[in-house]
């Protein structure tokens, strides 16, 4: 199962935006716990660019469809 399908499966209240997980949205951008931070992929550009325009992005966020 990939993270992707996790979260559509998911109660914790995160879904795959409009964009259906194509990095191009924003809507799924998540807060990751800095116990994580070093255990995740680096920012590809195409994430960077996309949150670049997510709303309120924090030094802890990342889009959740880019985590599979
Ligand atoms: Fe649109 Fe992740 S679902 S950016």
């Amino acid at each position: 199962e990939t993270v992707k399908e996790l979260l559509e499966n998911s109660d914790a209240g995160v879904s795959i935006g409009v964009c259906g997980g194509d990095l191009a949205c924003g809507q799924c951008q998540v807060y990751v716990d800095s116990s994580w931070m070093d255990k995740l992929p680096a920012i590809a550009d195409d994430e960077e660019e996309t949150l670049g325009i997510a709303f309120k992005r924090k030094k802890q966020s990342r889009l959740s469809c880019a985590l599979k």
